[in-house]
């Protein structure tokens, strides 16, 4: 449709219609056949709201969603279709890494091509619209949200934001495959306090923009069809009835001229925050920032006809709204093809096909991190190696927002490893959870979750225990497959103690009592407190939830087929009592100086070390690299010119691997404080043993721009420090100076 058609549309529409335009609505009230009555009449919602609804969350398959489609037209005043939204995370049935995992690859582009396989998947069974990616900023880990983060560092969020949401859209999403990404949660979502889930958000608008707003932005400049609102606070004032932000911030200073939903149940949050007395102002608030659908509350449906006719709302208002909705309806061609990609017999080609599980595997090895290797990895082929804990066998490691995907696809590590050392043992050890892990109120808690195939849990945890403490005597090397339940991360799922269930750290104490050869392969979805684990294993793997094909991958990486080359994209505490711990924090007047300890009046603990156990940026290949002191080719730039800084970078070890140089920017003084550095470009060498080469970085004023004293994004004349290296605590660097 032409601008003029979907304006005439519009104009032809009744008030009621266009209300219903920002109505959402559960798959669940929509049968196959017709509109589901029972569960519609139960929760209030009328007739008139389904029938004239403008989407959908959560109904899928090809199907089904034609079937709801069609019939929907049917009885649609102006054959206006439906828009099928679902959270499609990291893949669809295809199961990638997850984003947490997708950061450490510190590669983009294949988080594009993963959001990609997933938009084509998804798209074939229908869906239009998928909430994703989020690009919410996290330095906590007690927030179990932080594995769907890319985390902690703004820089590296603004990339993958941007990749994926051109993954998912394609340059058109009319185009066969794609679907349109929503970038959420606007705003500051990953910052809550004390890392409790939906709690208070307390951030300076310094800190707000400086660290939190560009990934955002980076997702809308990417062209995102939608955003979506979050459940907390800014300044006050809960995000979904924020006019500042969604209007002044998203809209006018970031340009974002798509459509805005809220979180689920959002605009109806505004009440319990305490900022609406009621719905209806819920509603009037919600609709006044600028929000244009509604999810899940039918609060506009409620509220919003009679607030116009009572000339509370100005009718403008909901005609902006609906003919936003409108206009992402044609830029997704379904006035002409409302039923788009959904195909049944593409499903059958596209979902879990090999191209896609090929991905799936490249990503989950690049996503692993390895945090220490004392010579035994890789493992050797035949060696008694003996693969234990509530992972050896366990297909559960897709992660909480793959609600799509099935344990039943996923390759577990005991089948690829038995396609690689037909030696090796395999038991469970321990059940994955203990008494001491509550999973109050989730679904799922039960045996079935646990990992534990059906007979093994006829056995008590002491027997699994001495089973497993056998093979470990007996075994050359042990392979201990460890972490947290799937459930453990994801949404409401915080924490203040950042630990592995106890009853796997039994295990690994016992297990250690008898073999000192021990790799600890750690499954979790955020950063843990790992000391323990640090200190007493040989070798520590971080491989998160690793997706469908999560086997392979760890056998592809253990026996040394793939080289490990994930970098941690956030830090791993010493203990919980550190976080939020973060490198790129602001200078303080009184830095702690390392190794000079008794110099008492210092920001610093008495009890720990300032920084964390494994920092950002930092994960080790199988060979090693020497880096050469920083070189840069000039001393003073202005801000037209740049700055070559060169490393050379060699492999000085026995193995092919491959190393991600790191570039670190420090202003010494400036009109606000900064930070202590800021990543600002890094560059992936692959170098043979005993290869050497030179990596350039060319800095220009860009990498030097913050947001100054006087809320403008320029650079500042004066002094900076450049780093560059393998990791954040890299002090390999040089000075130069920006010229007036
Ligand atoms: C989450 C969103 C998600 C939405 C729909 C909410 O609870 O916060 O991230 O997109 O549910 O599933």
């Amino acid at each position: 449709m032409t601008t003029q058609e979907l304006q005439d549309l519009l104009g032809s529409m009744s008030l009621e219609e266009k209300v219903n335009q920002m109505n959402q609505l559960a798959g669940g009230f929509f049968a196959g056949d017709v509109v589901a009555m029972g569960p519609l009449q139960e929760m209030g919602v009328p007739e008139e709201s389904v029938r004239l609804t403008g989407s959908v969350l959560g109904a899928l398959g090809a199907e089904t969603v034609k079937k709801i489609q069609k019939n929907f037209l049917e009885n649609q005043p102006h054959r206006i279709p439906l828009l099928f939204m679902l959270d499609v995370i990291n893949g669809f049935k295809t199961i990638f890494p997850i984003p947490l995992g997708q950061g450490a690859t510190f590669e983009p582009e294949l988080s594009r091509r993963c959001a990609q396989a997933a938009a084509k998947e998804a798209a074939v069974s229908g869906l239009h619209v998928t909430f994703a990616p989020m690009v919410d900023l996290v330095r906590d880990a007690r927030w179990g949200r932080v594995m769907e983060s890319t985390g902690e560092d703004p820089y590296l969020n603004c990339l993958f934001s941007r990749a994926m949401v051109e993954g998912f859209q394609g340059d058109d999403i009319k185009e066969p495959y794609r679907v349109a990404a929503c970038v959420k949660h606007f705003a500051g979502y990953g910052a809550p306090t004390a890392g409790r889930d939906y709690n208070t958000v307390e951030l300076s608008e310094h800190t707000l923009r400086e660290f939190y707003l560009p990934s955002y932005r980076a997702g809308v400049d990417a062209g995102a069809a939608m955003v979506m609102t979050s459940f907390n606070t800014i300044d006050g004032v809960p995000a979904t009835a924020n006019r500042w932000l969604m209007r002044d911030v998203l809209r006018g200073e970031m340009g974002f001229d798509g459509v805005l939903i809220s979180d689920w149940a959002a605009i109806e949050e505004t009440i319990y925050h305490g900022l609406c007395a009621d719905r209806r102002e819920a509603a009037r608030r919600a609709a006044e920032a600028g929000v244009d659908i509604d999810m899940m509350t039918g609060i506009y449906s409620e509220h919003l006809c009679a607030l116009v006719r009572e000339g509370v709302v100005p009718e403008a208002l909901i005609d902006e709204a609906a003919l936003r909705i409108l206009t992402l309806k044609n830029k997704l061609g379904l006035f002409e093809n409302p039923y788009k990609d959904a195909d049944e017999e593409k499903e059958k080609e596209v979902i879990l096909c090999a191209a896609h599980r090929e991905l799936a595997r490249e990503a989950a090895a690049k996503s692993f991190v390895l945090l220490k290797n004392e010579g035994v990895l890789p493992l050797a082929k035949g060696k008694k190696t003996a693969f234990i804990g509530p992972y050896a066998d366990n297909p559960r490691m897709l992660g909480s927002w793959s609600f799509i995907g099935s344990p039943e696809d996923v390759v577990t590590v005991r089948q690829a490893v038995s396609e690689w050392d037909e030696s090796a043992v395999f038991c469970e050890g321990s059940p994955l959870l203990g008494p001491d892990v509550k999973l109050e109120g989730f679904m799922e808690r039960p045996a079935e979750t646990d990992g534990a195939p059906a007979k093994e849990k006829e056995r008590s945890a002491e027997e699994m225990l001495a089973e497993a403490v056998a093979a470990a005597a007996e075994a050359e090397t042990v392979v201990l497959m460890i972490g947290e339940h799937y459930l453990q991360s994801g949404e409401a799922t915080s924490n203040a103690n950042i630990q592995i269930p106890q009853i796997q750290m039994e295990l690994f104490e016992k297990v250690c009592e008898v073999n000192e050869q021990v790799v600890v392969v750690l499954f979790t979805g955020r950063p843990l407190d790992i000391r323990r684990i640090s200190e007493k294993a040989k070798a520590v793997l971080v491989v998160w939830m690793p997706g469908t094909e999560g086997g392979h991958a760890i056998v592809d990486v253990l026996s040394g087929a793939v080289s490990p080359t994930g970098k941690l994209p956030m830090s791993f505490p010493y203990c919980v009592g550190q976080v939020p711990v973060h490198y790129n924090e602001y200078s303080t007047g009184r830095p702690h100086v390392p190794g000079k300890d008794k110099d008492r009046f210092r920001s610093k603990y008495l009890d720990i070390p300032n920084g964390p156990l494994y920092p950002f940026g930092f994960g080790m290949g199988y060979t090693r690299f020497s880096v050469s002191p920083v070189e840069t080719d000039r001393t003073r730039m202005t801000a037209g010119e740049c700055i070559h800084v060169s490393v050379r970078v060699k492999n000085v070890g026995d193995l092919p691997g491959t190393e991600t140089v790191q570039l670190y920017i420090r202003d010494i003084a400036a009109s606000v404080v900064r930070p202590v550095r800021e990543l600002k470009q890094f560059q992936k060498v692959a170098l043979a043993p005993g290869e050497e080469r030179e990596v350039v970085f060319t800095v220009t004023n860009e990498d030097l721009c913050f947001l100054t004293a006087d809320g403008r994004w320029e650079s500042e004349p004066g002094e900076f420090e450049v780093s560059a290296g393998t990791d954040s605590t890299t002090v390999n660097s040089a000075r130069f100076v920006l010229a007036e």
